[in-house]
């Protein structure tokens, strides 16, 4: 094996790859990239060349044990140096999970934003706490996400009993006075609106939006760049994001996979940073779930089931609401299911591809599929409050969007896997636009949205109309 390159080919469907270098290959300290002394562009061309020359490549079938074959090999002369290749696809997904993913420094970042807004709010609140919940903290935030806070005026109450005359803050008081819960929110907002715009710098672009259903302020954390919404008295929000971060820790293929579909959804046009008539990245996040309690044996389980193995601890109510589940995730069973996330990732597209969206609904606490109890065309049940509908907001262009979409997702995989077993596939052929698109594309439009700009206005015109209606679930 020296000097000559040589595969093993394999009749399996998914192979490993390890490539084996013969000569060593470590350089000095002082020779590697981002020393002082560089190697120029000619000796890299060349050095990397020679190590190609030196070097093979093997395909070994799954069956094989990848050091058993490292082994065998190193009878026949010293090997210097080897990489094992992750199976192509899964190995890519997991990759876009490593490249996409929050670091840790992004997630000091967003705690120590909400710390910094709590200082200033403990002027006017003094035992108001800032809490960060969606995905800067459940475990499918990627890099450049918004930081979604809520103001959590739980302890108010508290307090309020304990130190009445101490604290008898103005905006306390207003609160006490104010029947409706939602005006005291939309006061509160639109204060602590005031205060950072006066007198704190570090936020700008501040914009209230307060008559929404839920009621939000935005604005931009300038040093660290963060786009922030703040929303008040939003438990349950946080106790979805405990869920959520729950689901992400109990199979190691739930993040890789909401990861690609979202990066999917995004490069087709599915999902956009604006809210509006198509569908969002929490209610996508919400059908893989579902997918994967669908699959046999299933892959993570049902919220009911997360209940069960609460503690006397998880317990938790609030506004009426039970968002129990299990806080000691070492109580649930692993999944007995060994699908690849190559066949999770078509299953998912076969499964929404041929969805009855307009009689099913989808409830991720029991893991079943519903008779539908409203009229809108995507029904996902929240799971905590089950009169509500996630995807309300999705009209029936978008829906048809995401269904024809999954179908040719489905198509492609379907002939990747009718290809040689030799030739690999990567995620780019999901990511790419299908004919139709291409179609339209070229079609003397300019560009390739799945929709075209017209309609997708509006839709934009048609969701800010039902928000302003007071859509009941639009956030
Ligand atoms: P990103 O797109 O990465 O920001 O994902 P996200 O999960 O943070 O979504 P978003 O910022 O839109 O919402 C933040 C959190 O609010 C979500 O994680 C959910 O917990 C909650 N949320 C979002 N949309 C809805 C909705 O339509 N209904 C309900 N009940 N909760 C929602
Ligand atoms: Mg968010």
């Amino acid at each position: 094996a020296c000097g000559f390159r040589f595969r093993v080919f394999s009749d399996g469907k998914r192979c490993s790859t390890s490539k084996v270098v013969r000569k060593p290959e470590v350089l000095p300290e002082s020779k590697r990239q981002g020393t002082c002394q560089r190697k120029t562009f000619v000796q890299e061309q060349a050095d990397r060349l020679e190590q190609a020359n030196n070097s093979i490549l093997i395909k070994c079938p799954q069956k094989v044990n990848q050091h058993q074959l490292l082994k065998s090999l190193e009878r026949h002369g010293n090997i210097a140096h080897y990489h094992f290749f992750e199976p192509f696809v899964d190995g890519q997904l997991e990759g876009l999970v490593q490249h996409m993913q929050l670091t840790e420094e992004d997630i000091r970042l967003r705690f120590l934003v909400c710390s910094l807004l709590q200082d200033l709010c403990t002027a006017i609140l003094p035992s108001v706490q800032i809490q960060p919940f969606g995905s800067s903290v459940n475990l499918f935030g990627r890099v450049g996400c918004d930081l979604d806070m809520f103001l959590d005026l739980g302890n108010l109450n508290i307090e309020r009993k304990r130190t009445r005359v101490q604290r008898d803050s103005s905006l306390e008081f207003q609160v006490k006075m104010f029947r409706c819960e939602r005006v005291a929110t939309q006061t509160i907002l639109s204060v602590v609106g005031n205060l950072l715009q006066h007198i704190s710098p570090s936020f700008d672009s501040i914009q209230k939006v307060l008559n929404a259903r839920c009621p939000v302020l935005r604005f931009c954390h300038s040093p660290s760049n963060l786009n922030c919404d703040l929303t008040a008295s939003n438990r349950i929000a946080l106790c979805m994001s405990e869920t959520l971060n729950a689901f992400a820790q109990v199979d190691a293929r739930v993040r890789p996979l909401v990861f690609a579909i979202r990066c999917w959804a995004r490069a087709q046009n599915l999902t956009s940073t604006v809210s509006g008539a198509w569908i969002t990245n929490f209610s996508l996040t919400l059908l893989v779930l579902f997918f994967l309690q669908q699959c046999s044996p299933s892959v993570i389980p049902t919220i009911s089931h997360l209940r069960k193995l609460a503690d006397r601890i998880d317990h938790r109510v609030i506004d009426s609401v039970n968002c129990t589940i299990v806080s000691d995730l070492s109580k649930i069973t692993p999944s007995n299911n060994k699908q690849s996330l190559e066949d999770l990732l078509h299953g998912f597209f076969d499964f929404y591809g041929s969805f009855p969206f307009q009689k099913k609904s989808i409830n991720i606490r029991t893991g079943q599929v519903q008779r539908r109890s409203d009229d809108s065309p995507m029904e996902i049940i929240n799971p905590f409050e089950e009169n509500l509908n996630v995807s309300k907001n999705v009209n029936k262009r978008q829906l048809l969007h995401f269904v024809e979409l999954s179908q040719n997702a489905s198509l492609k995989l379907e002939k990747q896997h009718q290809l040689s077993s030799n030739q690999s596939w990567g995620l780019m052929t999901l990511l790419q636009h299908g004919p139709t698109q291409q179609a339209r594309a070229t079609d003397g439009a300019a560009s390739i949205h799945p929709t075209p700009k017209v309609e997708r206005f509006t839709d934009l015109f048609h969701s800010l109309w039902s928000t302003k209606q007071g859509n009941p679930e639009a956030k």
